[in-house]
């Protein structure tokens, strides 16, 4: 960081001012939590709908708007950006609001290219400014939770892991539903296995069905909707994730297998039922009834409910962010897991289907 900076927020009120670029979909709840969060000041606004910026005004007046990103990042007294555009826009804003002297906040996925997300770690070490990546579910309270079980090891040692994130998709995107929900799935499980796979293999499809027949061929491209990917970790974890616009049935249901039981954290149900310890597991030192097929034995166990803390993650997710600036701490959502999610759906979406 920079050092003078630093101490200039230091000395002052130990406040953060804050500008928030993109305020569609995802913008306006990162102002709501930006505003509930301490030691921050949500002083700026930018989008290029005065649509939206007339809303935000409505809803946060004491906020300045304005529809040129520049102006905003002109403003010297702004500590911090948060960048929450359309993807094809992150580099662009990211890096310019860093060589002004900003700490940044892009959403995921931190940019659309590994060159594009690379050039942003680059930047941010060589001006030393944070770049955090809005991975919200590395604050979400399961997965939280799930990192301290594993570290416990409490299913023992880890197998496999599944992840299933479907549902209708938007009736119109930019990207296809890997760039989607995809950085969700990748960011979740390189923080917990601390490790990024050796092997991407993914079999994706573009079914010219399902939400997207209500374009009626006003879609200007093709784009996967239905993707399924494999992982293969050099640990010897592998994972298989299922990302899907096809789905009325709305799922978010990621399963981890261990030699001592199994994790299953159900994100739809309600947070006391949420993440649940499955403790029967397969036992190598039990001998199946048929132990002349070499059948491994299982272990009986009980099905938990692990309690959780109560919280909203992408509140956690800004205040981390805010703390980090302020005391010059190291964040779990900085640029380098943003890069390794980005390769990683460089990496799916570069997969083919294989026929033979
Ligand atoms: N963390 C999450 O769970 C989550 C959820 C949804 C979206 N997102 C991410 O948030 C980002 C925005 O997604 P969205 O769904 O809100 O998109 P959106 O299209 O609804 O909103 C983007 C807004 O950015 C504005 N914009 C575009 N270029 C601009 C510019 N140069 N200056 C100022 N404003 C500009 C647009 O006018 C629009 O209002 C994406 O990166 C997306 O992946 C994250």
């Amino acid at each position: 960081m920079e050092r003078g900076a630093l101490s200039k927020i230091k000395s002052a009120t130990k406040q953060l001012n804050i500008g928030i670029i993109g305020c569609g979909y995802w913008g306006p709840n990162l102002i709501r939590n930006f505003f509930s969060v301490q030691n921050c000041r949500v002083k700026r606004v930018s989008d290029l709908k005065s649509g939206r910026l007339d809303y935000i005004k409505k809803e946060f007046p004491s906020v300045e708007t304005t529809k040129d990103y520049r102006e905003l990042l002109k403003d010297k007294s702004l500590h911090a950006v948060v960048v929450a555009t359309p993807v094809t826009t992150h580099r662009e804003i990211a890096e310019e609001a860093m060589f002004l002297g900003k700490h940044v906040f892009v959403e995921k996925p931190l940019a659309f290219s590994s060159e594009e997300a690379e050039a942003l770690v680059d930047t941010a070490k060589r001006l030393d400014k944070k770049l955090a990546v809005g991975h919200v579910f590395q604050f979400a309270p399961a997965v939280r939770k799930i990192k301290e079980l594993l570290k416990k090891k409490v299913i023992g040692k880890v197998l496999h892991i599944t992840s299933t994130r479907v549902n209708l998709g938007p009736p119109e995107s930019e990207v296809d539903v890997i760039w989607d929900l995809g950085p969700h799935d990748f960011s979740i499980i390189l923080h917990l296995l601390n490790e990024t796979p050796w092997k991407v293999q993914a079999t994706r499809n573009e079914y010219p069905f399902g939400p997207f027949n209500i374009l009626k061929g006003r879609s200007k491209k093709k784009l996967t909707n239905d993707a399924h990917i494999d992982l293969s970790f050099k640990s010897g974890i592998t994972a298989h994730i299922h990302l899907s616009w096809l789905s009325s049935n709305k799922m978010r249901l990621i399963q981890i297998f261990g030699t001592e039981g199994t994790l299953v954290y159900d994100e739809m149900l309600a947070l006391d039922g949420k993440l649940k310890l499955y403790g029967a597991g397969v036992d190598s030192r039990i001998k199946s009834k048929d132990s002349d097929s070499g059948a491994l034995g299982y272990h009986s166990g009980d099905i938990i409910i692990i309690p959780l803390e109560q919280h909203e993650p992408l509140r956690l997710e800004c205040q981390e962010f805010v703390n980090a600036v302020l005391n010059d701490k190291p964040l779990i959502n900085n640029g380098q897991i943003g890069l390794d999610v980005v390769k990683l759906l460089e990496t799916s979406s570069e997969s083919f289907n294989k026929n033979i």
